[in-house]
């Protein structure tokens, strides 16, 4: 272990901590467990401009607002939403395997998903029941017509009966 890495057990603590903050925001009152914890923990790679949002000066003196996108339209991760989402993961116990160890270079996940790019595993510092609250809270997520990301190979192209009808 570097001296500047925490134990395990203290980052599950830290995790946890800023679990209870973020669940005592009154910013976030009104929304699920599963919603808290995904922002926390997903939303800086799956929401866009998750991490650049707020208000930030610029040179001129002025200020620029910065908006994130709507929940899982993909960033540097792929895109989450229940339509995409229920055809990778039919059983949403898969989805609960796959976020708890994560994707490996150029393995096979879910039924069409092959890991690339880096999806972390949460499995050591998360309780099996907050991310069964994550799934299940992505799991309602609607696809986004405005998605940004492609990130991420898939085996097969999405079918095309998964389309978003108007
Ligand atoms: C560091 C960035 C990052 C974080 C943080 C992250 N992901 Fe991911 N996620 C990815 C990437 C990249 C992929 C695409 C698979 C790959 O290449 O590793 C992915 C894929 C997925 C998929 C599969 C989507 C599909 O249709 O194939 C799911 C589900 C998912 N992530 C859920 C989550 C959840 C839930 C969290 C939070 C607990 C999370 N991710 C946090 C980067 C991230």
């Amino acid at each position: 272990m570097f001296d500047n890495q925490l134990e395990p057990d203290e980052v599950i603590t830290v995790w946890q901590d800023r679990f209870a903050t973020q669940r005592a925001d009154a910013a976030n009152d009104g929304k699920s467990d599963g919603q808290v914890l995904y922002e926390l923990n997903c939303a800086r790679c799956h929401t866009p401009q998750f991490s650049a949002k707020g208000s930030h000066e610029q040179p001129t003196g002025s200020s620029v607002e910065i908006l994130a996108g709507q929940d899982g339209a993909g960033g540097y991760g792929r895109p989450l939403s229940k339509a995409s989402l229920l055809e990778q993961f039919p059983d949403p116990a898969d989805q609960i395997d796959f976020v708890s160890s994560g994707a490996n270079q150029d393995v096979p996940y879910g039924t069409r998903g092959l890991g690339n790019y880096g999806m972390p595993g949460f499995g050591t510092f998360l309780t099996d029941e907050e991310i069964e609250d994550i799934v299940m809270y992505v799991r309602t997520l609607s696809p986004d017509p405005n998605v940004t990301s492609v990130a991420g190979d898939e085996i097969e192209p999405l079918a095309a009966e998964s389309e978003v009808e108007e």
